[in-house]
């Protein structure tokens, strides 16, 4: 059991992705570093990262690769030459195979921890005021004040909940237990059509569910540029996907071992009865019960906490991180940058500020779908002029020899500078491209200097440099 000190340099608290990097850089810099989370004890040893492997991407992107497999062995093969009498699944080893690769990935954390001297205890944290932290645990302590000189908050965020869909995790179920099923639902709906109900929708569909998913904005992938957009609502309703938007789940019931799903659209009131129901409706910052009254943390009215731009709360010592915070996308690699940006300033090192314009998104669905820097509707809306080049994976060799011709990568610069604003791809190897888009971003290149780099014959990556070319051409 560790032995947990009165007071620290820096508390910790949350081990997800966001604090797990803070406490990490805390400790590599010297500062004696307690992390806190509520995360399950693993084989008698504080994993430190229940929250970090729990927090979904990887759960999700392990069991989308096993779908994609099974996918491809019966829609690709053939075109291969590859001949593949039955294909079966085993869905409970599939889900097993994605817990011990959560269990590796945990257990790696925890031993970084060790390594670097980080104090972690499974506990509930509570903020107070005069930097404490009340620690409250049945394992391995029971109340206890902490002070520290600084500390870090990063709890994350949790899924909103829908008060007329109450989750049971047997027929109406969270995205947690989502990517727990024991076998494929003949029917699946999902509600929400944003990034994680089309990954979830990816898995299952893959498998053979029949899914449908019910969004409520008119508009699908609004965030997205509209072209990829676009591209993708064909793709994936050709894939089988029932995307039906416009669509306000109202109420939920279950009878004879299956949901009754009722909603509501511009032609009235629908139901349609499925296996089961995931709800993927949005998250937002866990702060309910972060800090006592007393310790008079600023939170704005949707429950994230204040910050300015050196991620420094109202309160002197006390900084927020990750899904707290409004500041960003709420994903886990912004989430990490911020946590060691605000460990070397806690260590007084002169560190450059976050770019929150370059930070690569990525949907992980097939297709992938990535993006980083700007839209092109949102240069249009403040009235950029632009130049666009866009390059088809069809005509990309290595694209064709991976029997993977979907999509295309789209770059836009500046018309007057050509310096890159925006590079969005829907295609295969999406998320990896995307970061040869956030460098050269951050290296302020031009479109020119992408179509001028030397890339590799035959590979994905050339089509970001002839989506460049492409532009040149016009
Ligand atoms: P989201 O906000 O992107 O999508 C939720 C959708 O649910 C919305 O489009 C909303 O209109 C719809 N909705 C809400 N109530 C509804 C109702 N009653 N009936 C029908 N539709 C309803 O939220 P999501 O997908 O849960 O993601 C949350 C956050 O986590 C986002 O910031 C997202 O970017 C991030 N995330 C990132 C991932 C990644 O990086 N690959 C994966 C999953 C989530």
């Amino acid at each position: 059991m560790v032995k947990i000190k009165d007071k620290y340099d820096v508390i910790v608290m949350g081990a997800g992705p966001a604090g797990c990097a803070s406490a990490t850089r805390c400790a590599q810099l010297g500062l004696k570093t307690l992390c806190i989370d509520t995360v399950q004890i693993s084989q008698g040893q504080p994993s430190g990262v229940g929250t970090y492997a729990n927090s979904g991407s990887l759960a999700r992107v392990t069991l989308l690769e096993s779908a994609k497999l099974f996918d491809s062995l019966i829609t690709e093969s053939r075109a291969h030459g590859i001949i593949v009498d039955t294909v079966d699944i085993d869905v409970q080893k599939m889900v097993q195979r994605k817990d011990t690769i959560l269990t590796e990935i945990t257990q790696s954390i925890a031993k970084v921890f060790k390594q670097h001297k980080v104090d972690f205890i499974q506990a509930q944290a509570k903020l107070l005021d005069g930097k404490r932290v009340l620690v409250t645990s049945d394992i391995d302590i029971h109340n206890k004040t902490i002070a520290a000189e600084h500390i870090v908050l990063a709890t994350d965020s949790v899924p909103i909940a829908i008060a007329c869909v109450p989750i049971d995790n047997e027929y109406i179920l969270d995205s947690s237990a989502a990517l727990n099923l024991t076998e494929i639902p003949k029917r699946l709906a999902i509600l929400g059509a944003g990034v994680l109900g089309l990954e979830l929708a990816g898995i299952w569909n893959r498998l053979g569910a029949e899914t449908i998913l019910l969004e409520a904005q008119d508009t699908f992938l609004d965030l997205a540029d509209h072209q990829i957009s676009r591209e993708a609502y064909k793709v994936f309703t050709q894939q089988g996907l029932e995307l039906k938007l416009g669509t306000r789940v109202i109420s939920t019931k279950i009878s004879s071992k299956k949901v009754l799903v009722e909603y509501q659209d511009n032609d009235g009131h629908h139901a349609i009865r499925v296996d089961k129901l995931i709800i993927a409706s949005g998250r937002k910052p866990n702060s309910d019960n972060l800090a006592a009254p007393e310790a008079n943390l600023l939170l704005d009215e949707n429950g994230f906490v204040h910050v300015n731009e050196n991620l420094r709360t109202n309160l002197p010592g006390v900084y927020a991180i990750g899904d707290l915070t409004i500041l960003g996308p709420m994903l886990s690699h912004k989430g990490m940058a911020e946590g060691v940006f605000v460990a070397e300033k806690i260590a007084s090192i002169q560190s450059l500020p976050i770019n929150y314009n370059i930070i690569p998104n990525v949907i992980y669905t097939e297709p992938e779908i990535a993006w980083v820097g700007k839209t092109e509707q949102a240069l249009k809306a403040i009235r950029d002029k632009v130049t666009v080049g866009v390059y088809h994976l069809n005509g990309n060799s290595r694209a064709k020899s991976a029997h993977k011709t979907n999509g295309f990568v789209k770059v836009i610069a500046c018309a007057k500078t050509d310096i890159i604003l925006g590079v969005h791809i829907i295609g295969s190897h999406a998320s990896e491209l995307i970061a040869e888009a956030a460098l050269a971003m951050e290296f302020s290149a031009s479109q020119e200097d992408l179509a001028r780099t030397i890339h590799a014959y035959p590979s994905f990556s050339e089509s970001l440099r002839e989506a460049s070319m492409a532009a040149k051409m016009k």
